[in-house]
């Protein structure tokens, strides 16, 4: 969107010369110009530019409350606001020239601003410092991007349910470490993943929620002097209300934390999804077929179809989580207030941002257009004497053995199933008579895998019934999150 356009602006044009933007905001006090390295590393705007929109946006939340509150004149406030209108589009269309040596994206927009409007710029900073704008403009961006994240785990829910509600009776084998255990349905599988990620959107939905106090009005550290309306700032910008704490809110971060493990966790949820596609699209499972265009060829081996798509989706959750370990190691015995060090949450933020929409989407895409090879998973759902425990439940209800007990004679039964080579069911009735007298034709019936995942029909169990009536719950809960979704502070482009 229209990042896409303020990161290719850093080639553009105007906003004044290099060398007389570099003393710009040095004000009184230095005699000696920036050092180029100095400029190097403290120079954000490569990443910054990513929050011209919020930045602006305060910006003109700040000045009009300044306006309404006496502490500028009107044709201060109005010459600003139009300026501010004006550097915002020239931004977004790339026509503004962002410079390094004026660090980063709020200086920019202040000089650009100073260009277009002349002396009442230099007005718009009063009561107000670079500390409070920043953690203001990043959490309006947090919070944007949380809803956007949010929006994106709707539609792979969506089509979890949808493949889930189509496969409520399809048969596969279930696993515990990834051994066959008992038989369950596709369908239950892939509401597992559901499951999951409507978590995720509720942590999303709360960290939103949690964020959104206001901090303009902090100031550098310790508030203002100025007769501030700080209700009205939070008002303006969709904020719930004001931060209570002047130094906390220059210092905290606690929202790009909280956004960074959600991301994390549902980075977590991706990766093993995307293992689990990798596995059983493999020749040895084939329980799954990836849809072509997500697959790659092989540059050496014609015959291959790889699943890059769901590799890359697996290995992006390593990031992911490095960006959660490197904001809380900068956090670490940070002193309050602000610090330089504070400039260093952004990359995270965005990067997990990016990597984690881009693997929802490739997720969905790959889900919604799985083809599920149904008979293949329907062989396989009785492999390893994976009804073993139906048998010995059989003989706890039918011949009022204790369980151990029960588990004990068709462990034997397993063991001469394996010496003969062949599977439970196919042990014959006086076999199975040898090791307990009551057993009858019904005790074979229960060893089918059909009748395994019938058969578990407890809430939240593979029968396909329940699995039928579980979509349908996970369709309305997802509709619920949609729900508060829409009740929450909309974003910028609304107000
Ligand atoms: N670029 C800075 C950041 O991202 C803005 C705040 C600068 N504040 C300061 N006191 N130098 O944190």
């Amino acid at each position: 969107m229209e990042e896409k356009a303020i990161q290719e602006m850093t080639t553009g044009a105007t906003n004044g010369s290099g060398q007389e933007n570099a003393g710009r905001f040095r004000g009184g006090r230095y005699e000696q110009a920036a050092a180029s390295i100095l400029e190097r590393i403290n120079a954000s705007i490569g990443f910054d530019h990513r929050l011209a929109k919020q930045d602006i946006a305060g910006s003109v939340a700040h000045v009009t409350m300044l306006g309404r509150q006496g502490i500028l004149a009107d044709a201060d406030v109005e010459r600003i606001q139009g300026g501010l209108d004006q550097v915002l589009d020239e931004i977004i269309s790339g026509r503004t020239k962002l410079l390094p040596e004026l660090e980063d994206i709020h200086m920019n927009v202040e000089a650009r601003l100073s260009d277009l409007i002349g002396p009442s710029a230099g007005r718009l900073h009063t009561a107000r410092s670079r500390n409070d704008q920043v953690a203001t403009d990043f959490k309006l961006w947090t919070r944007e991007a949380s809803e956007t994240i949010d929006v994106a785990l709707s539609e792979l829910v969506l089509a979890l349910v949808d493949k889930a509600d189509r496969h409520a009776d399809t048969l596969m084998p279930g696993f515990t470490h990834l051994q066959c255990a008992q038989p369950v349905t596709f369908g239950h599988h892939c509401l597992a993943y559901a499951e999951m990620f409507m978590r995720d959107r509720d942590r999303y939905l709360q960290g939103a929620r949690r964020l959104n106090e206001c901090p303009l009005g902090a100031a550098a550290l310790a508030g203002t002097s100025f007769p501030i309306d700080r209700d009205m700032t939070a008002r303006l910008l969709g904020f719930d209300r004001p931060t209570a704490n002047s130094l906390d809110s220059v210092s905290d971060r606690d929202f790009a934390l909280d956004f960074l493990a959600t991301s994390a966790i549902a980075a977590s949820h991706l990766s093993r999804l995307a293992e689990e596609l990798v596995i059983w699209s493999s020749a040895q499972f084939r329980f799954v077929t990836m849809p072509e265009e997500l697959t790659a060829g092989s540059s050496i081996m014609p015959q291959k179809r790889n699943p890059d798509a769901a590799e890359l989706v697996r290995a992006k959750s390593g990031r992911i989580y490095g960006n959660l370990m490197t904001l809380l190691t900068v956090l670490k015995g940070l002193p309050l207030a602000y610090g330089k060090d504070l400039q260093e949450d952004k990359e995270p933020v965005f990067d997990s941002f990016d990597s984690l929409a881009l693997c929802i989407e490739v997720m969905t895409a790959l889900v919604r257009g799985l083809e599920v090879n149904s008979r293949v998973m329907k062989q396989a759902a009785g492999d390893q004497h994976s009804t073993a425990t139906d048998l010995a439940d059989w003989m706890v209800r039918t011949l009022d053995m204790p369980f151990r007990e029960a588990h004990g004679i068709v462990g034997q039964l397993v063991r001469l199933a394996d010496q003969r080579g062949c599977g439970l069911a196919d042990l014959s009735l006086d076999t199975l008579r040898d090791f307990a007298a009551g057993i009858n034709e019904e005790a074979q019936a229960v060893l089918t895998a059909q009748y395994s995942v019938e058969s578990r029909k407890s809430m939240g169990g593979t029968a396909p019934a329940q699995v039928q009536v579980a979509a349908n719950s996970a369709r309305q809960r997802n509709a619920a999150l949609d729900e508060s979704a829409r009740a929450r502070p909309s974003n910028m482009e609304n107000r």
